[in-house]
């Protein structure tokens, strides 16, 4: 396998595509997902069914691959690696299930979510549950730097998410803000992850910071393009509710382009405005509004700005050390924007 892979790498005149990445990384990727369902294991009947149907239903583990490649430069111990990568996967599912319980969301990865499921008491009590796990998974690493990394992640994502919480309904937002805001609750999970990956192959100091912000970029540009998927796709098509961001008055980029975009449609500024005050309006009048987003050109100027992150993201990689790995990142960086759910 070592040597098929390699030729096909040499032979390579376009860039990887992510499947090839979850191939050649299928072994450590099924011990990942073995641990994760080992410790996400919920001893309750019923309720411990759900959970498991939720984690086995089709995430992309984006995030433990984010972990295990950017170790893969550096010299690491699986053993340490392993329980790493299903610790950030675990952790993505508990704030996943946190999020949608307060987003009121009732579908996710195209399944009925905990919370259309179960009394929201269980479901934040199970969400709590299930960080304590993943914390013990960062534990399992027996190393203080990863365990530090993944609990002021932990910290950031919280703050992120309690920010977007304070922020709703508010026209008022610049675009520093939003960048903070899907930085503390997406791309610092990104960050973190191959943070703790170079950690655990001992990389040097300034390596383990570039795969950092590596991972933040890829992160920023993955929130970007999940906020443009929101207003631009069907929610059969994400496996979640397509549109909830306006809905629910959380101001996105795309949003905010369309405003700066528009500033002599009257009629159609003030409908959107209306909609993010959290104003009663019809079904049909919201889906005007969508439809004027879409329409206005914020999507394309929102995917372009993924692309510069992108772009910045892929940069960094020139600096570490060149190979099937970061051959590898890059394909991953690519996947944030050409994704479709
Ligand atoms: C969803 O993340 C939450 C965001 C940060 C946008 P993913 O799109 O990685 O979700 P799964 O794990 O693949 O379902
Ligand atoms: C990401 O933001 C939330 C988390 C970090 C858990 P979103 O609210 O956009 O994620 P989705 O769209 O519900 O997956
Ligand atoms: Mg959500
Ligand atoms: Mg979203």
């Amino acid at each position: 396998m070592g040597t098929l892979t390699t030729t096909a790498f040499q032979r390579r005149a376009i860039p990887l595509d992510l499947s090839d990445v979850f191939y050649v990384m299928r072994a450590d990727l099924e011990r990942v997902e073995q641990r994760l369902r080992e410790e996400a294991n919920v001893d309750y009947p019923i309720v411990g069914e759900i959970v498991d149907n939720l984690i086995g239903a089709g995430g992309k583990r984006l995030r433990p691959l984010l972990l295990l490649l950017s170790a893969k430069p550096f010299d690491y111990d699986l053993d340490e690696l392993i329980p790493a990568a299903a610790g950030v996967e675990l952790l993505h599912n508990a704030s996943l299930i946190h999020d949608d319980t307060v987003d009121h969301a009732d579908v996710r990865r195209g399944q009925p979510t905990l919370n259309s499921l179960l009394p929201p008491e269980t479901v934040i009590l199970l969400g709590d549950y299930l960080f304590a796990r993943s914390a013990m998974l960062a534990a399992a690493t027996m190393n203080p730097r990863v365990v530090g990394v993944f609990a002021s992640t932990l910290a950031k994502i919280c703050d992120g998410q309690l920010s977007e919480v304070f922020a709703a309904h508010q026209t008022e937002q610049t675009i520093d803000d939003y960048k903070r805001r899907i930085y503390g609750k997406t791309a610092s999970l990104f960050a973190g992850s191959a943070e703790m990956g170079a950690i655990i192959g001992q990389a040097p100091g300034d390596q383990i910071e570039a795969m950092s912000q590596f991972g933040g970029d890829v992160g920023m540009a993955f929130q970007i393009i999940d906020d443009v998927l929101d207003l631009r796709e069907s929610t059969d098509a994400i496996g979640k509710p397509a549109g909830l961001d306006l809905r629910q008055g959380t101001v996105t980029l795309p949003t905010m382009l369309f405003f700066e975009r528009n500033t002599m449609n009257g009629h159609y500024a003030e409908l959107i405005s209306r909609v993010i005050d959290g104003n009663e309006i019809s079904d049909s009048d919201y889906n005007d509004a969508v439809q004027v987003i879409r329409e206005s050109g914020a999507l394309e100027a929102s995917i372009e700005v993924a692309e510069e992150y992108v772009e910045h993201a892929r940069n960094i990689l020139r600096g570490l050390p060149p190979g099937e790995a970061t051959d590898m990142l890059e394909a991953l960086a690519m996947e944030s924007l050409s994704r479709t759910h």
